[in-house]
């Protein structure tokens, strides 16, 4: 049985006619020793092939992910990552049917070790086999140790040094774009990782106090945020720290602080602009916390107010979301000019400029078509014309992320809402995995990792 690329015209056909029909024989692999559409705690994989039963770990198995052959494989390479990770396997395949890559992991670091053209397989396939076939990883595995290197990556991450507390800004004059949902979720994803969690609600929409929460009351005669919220935290030097503001959320587990934002907030920035020292206030109260949180995401109002640049003088990174779509990215000149104008004050405080972690794709579109056409070409086009990097991970518009936050629980007579991140609503869904991976790379992009 011979493969050619060009008889896979879409992913399902690199996963029947490439891997199924032609790789996993080749390789050794028979139907009992593959299995397809594996779901391995709250990840999903393509394919997972086991070596050797008698080995009891994962760490003989290869992963392998089947693309669209329009699809950038660059873009995958985290999530596969991810999946090692996870499975503690060490090696993993990425291929769109035109190109075929192995990947081998060492602690917690990918190592490009083959690729071919899709048309080359055939040729190559002794030295594949040598790498990822049946008998030889069985062999491998057989005579080393093979749970040494997980445990050594596991004890390496815990023993690393403390790091100073990170404060990152989600920021676009946009509106809708998925600033919230990215906050919420993505504090949600850090808190799941052992980090110690802020979020400030920087926004008089309070979008994130609500999703996070913490908006328990129905009538707003019982409503306890307004004497205790971010405007207090900004309005007074002496009084109203980050710990006496800040509330305990359970919408992700283990729990997050929140510093809740109140309507309130909106007349007040008149006011505030006349008084300058206010912005330094917020950097000064995060210092006194910075043993206490790991992590501080800042959400933002979609405007040029003083919010946003508060928060983005307060901030030391800058995340971006972006619909992708004309007026988000004709808004990526705006932020690129709010962002020079917020470096020059930081420049007369001694602060450092901003560093920006790049633009996230937000709410994409998971149309098969537009994903390997329309997506991919703006990937490329937005970073080129606006000198702004996309970040690797990509979120999809997916119906899970907007229920999760519009859920409500019935108490007595009346409906309260009871919103959770979409790592506890569900956590094997795609949304939750794509939330663990843009941590992973957060992290990885902020020295974390
Ligand atoms: N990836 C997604 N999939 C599905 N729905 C989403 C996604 N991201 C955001 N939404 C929904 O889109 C709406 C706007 O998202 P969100 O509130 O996060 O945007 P925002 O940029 O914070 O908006 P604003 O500028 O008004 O603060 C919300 O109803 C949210 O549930
Ligand atoms: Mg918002």
């Amino acid at each position: 049985m011979q493969f050619h690329p060009k008889s896979c015209r879409n992913e399902r056909e690199v996963e029947s006619k490439l891997i199924v029909q032609y790789l996993l024989p080749k390789l050794g692999y028979s139907p009992d020793n593959w299995y397809q559409e594996v779901i391995y705690g709250n990840i999903r994989l393509d394919f997972l092939t086991v070596a050797s039963k008698k080995i009891k770990n994962l760490s003989s198995c290869v992963v392998i992910e089947a693309k669209h052959p329009q699809e950038n494989l660059d873009h995958h390479v985290r999530r596969l990552g991810h999946y090692l990770m996870k499975t503690k396997s060490f090696y993993g395949v990425l291929t769109n049917g035109k190109e075929f890559r192995i990947y081998q992991r060492e602690k917690d670091k990918l190592k490009f070790i083959f690729y071919c053209q899709g048309e080359n397989i055939a040729n190559n396939i002794s030295k594949i086999n040598s790498l990822i076939g049946k008998e030889s990883l069985s062999q491998k595995f057989s005579t080393s140790q093979p749970l040494s290197i997980p445990k050594l990556s596991q004890t390496s991450i815990k023993e690393s040094k403390k790091l100073p507390m990170k404060v990152i800004a989600v920021y676009h004059n946009k509106g809708g774009v998925g600033k919230t949902t990215t906050v919420v979720n993505l504090a949600a994803a850090f808190s799941k990782k052992g980090k110690r969690v802020l979020v400030i609600d920087l926004d008089s929409q309070a979008n994130t106090t609500f999703a996070t929460g913490l908006v328990k009351f129905e009538d707003e005669e019982f409503d306890n945020i307004k004497d205790c919220n971010i405007l207090h935290v900004l309005q007074s030097e002496d009084f109203y720290s980050i710990e006496e503001v800040a509330i305990k959320s359970q919408f992700s587990n283990p729990e997050i602080h929140v510093i809740p934002s109140h309507i309130d907030l909106m007349e007040c920035e008149n006011k505030f602009n006349l008084i300058d020292y206010t912005r330094l206030i917020l950097i000064d109260k995060l210092d006194k916390v910075k043993d206490k949180y790991d992590i501080v995401l800042i959400d933002t109002p979609p405007s040029l107010n003083l919010y946003a640049r508060i928060a983005l003088i307060a901030t030391d990174y800058l995340i971006i979301p972006s619909d992708l779509k004309p007026f988000a990215n004709q808004g990526l000149t705006n932020v690129k000019e709010f962002v020079k104008q917020v470096n020059g004050f930081r420049r007369q405080i001694r602060r450092e400029p901003i560093e920006v972690l790049g633009i996230l794709a937000c709410k994409i579109s998971t149309n098969a078509r537009f994903v390997s056409a329309t997506l991919r070409k703006r990937l490329e086009v937005i970073p080129k014309r606006y000198e702004i990097s996309m970040m690797e991970t990509v979120i999809y518009d997916r119906d899970d992320l907007a229920k999760c936050a519009e859920k409500m629980q019935i108490v007595g007579d009346i409906e309260i809402p009871d919103p959770v991140s979409i790592l506890d609503f569900k956590p094997a869904s795609k949304s939750a995995q794509e939330f663990e991976i843009l941590a992973d790379e957060v992290l990885e992009k902020i020295g974390d990792k």
